[in-house]
């Protein structure tokens, strides 16, 4: 398999496309981004990175960051983070508040924004927000292998100046007993991890620890055990496109988390990691190319968890 070739080809088709969907202008930040641009990355355990098109330029990775603050919160709590967050997928968008009501204010799974905002909660454990967040931005220099990963404080203010929703959303769940931090720094944290910058390489690279049972094989480091990481890719694989999932898995049959910056990370358990980018959406808030991006993927490689 030549997978220089495929990502060639790929990127090559997705330039040609014109409906490319349309740029997140909620965060009046991401609205200024270039919806022309395509990216794609593949990062295989072997220690090779294949690229195409836009992939070495920055992104704001948005809610591809709740798989890692998922991977530091079940670092600290263990199984009792599932007091603090739900499993299942919610099948609603992304930012809805309807099942909270009718769950005591239990996000329904840690990738909602309701979850990740529980998360980020749970992983505060009365530290300041900006102990947690050089913790996670270690964490992401640590599974990246790459020091040069940054916040993009221009987002995050943007988000915190637009905050109305997520605010809801904890509040609410404040008033059912299930945050512990005041809810303004708990937002100031979850904005700034969504705010983090990564280019496709870089993400493919942070998402090889899922490649291969919980080992970086790049760096040859185990970030977690092998049944964490089954367990989070079963989770992304689930929930990680909202109520787009089910068609995540459907025409993708991987595991992957999307971001309303246009990243979509997608992991192909023993094979590897791909990173793809395009600033557009489809109506529920998932990248359009890279959707079609992965299905092309797939169709060439054969990867799939549902097939060998
Ligand atoms: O809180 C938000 O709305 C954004 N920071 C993250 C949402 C997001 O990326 C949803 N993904 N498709």
């Amino acid at each position: 398999m030549n997978m220089q070739r495929i990502l060639d080809d790929i990127a090559a088709e997705m330039a040609a496309e014109i409906d490319r969907g349309k740029v997140a202008d909620y965060i009046p930040q991401l609205a200024h981004v270039n919806p022309n641009q395509f990216g794609i990355a593949v990062a295989t355990p072997d220690g090779q990175v294949y690229a195409a098109g836009d992939a070495d330029t920055l992104f704001s990775i948005q809610s591809i960051s709740k798989v890692f603050t998922l991977t530091i919160a079940l670092g600290k709590l263990g199984d009792a983070l599932w007091t603090h967050v739900g499993r299942e997928p919610s099948g609603d968008p992304f930012n809805s508040i309807m099942i909270l009501e009718s769950e005591s204010g239990r996000p329904r799974n840690p990738f909602i924004n309701a979850g990740a905002i529980a998360v980020v909660d749970a992983i505060m454990m009365g530290h300041e927000p900006k102990e947690i967040l050089a913790e996670i931005l270690r964490f992401v220099h640590f599974i990246a292998d790459d020091d040069s990963i940054r916040f993009d404080h221009k987002v995050a203010a943007s988000e915190m100046a637009h905050k109305d929703r997520n605010a809801a959303l904890a509040h609410f769940m404040k008033a059912f007993g299930r945050l512990e931090h005041d809810v303004d720094k708990v937002l100031g944290t979850y904005f700034h991890q969504c705010s983090i910058a990564m280019t496709c390489q870089q993400l493919a690279h942070a998402g090889l620890f899922l490649v291969s049972n919980g080992m970086n094989e790049h760096t040859g480091v185990r970030v977690i055990n092998a049944e964490r990481a089954r367990r989070i890719n079963s989770l992304m694989m689930m929930c990680g496109h909202y109520d787009g999932s089910g068609e995540f898995a459907y025409l993708v049959g991987l595991p992957g988390k999307s971001g309303v910056g246009g990243g979509i990370l997608t992991i192909a358990p023993g094979k590897g990691a791909i990173a793809v980018w395009s600033p557009g959406l489809d109506h529920v808030g998932n990248s359009k190319l890279g959707l079609k991006a992965l299905q092309r993927l797939v169709e060439k490689t054969g990867w799939s968890v549902f097939s060998t």
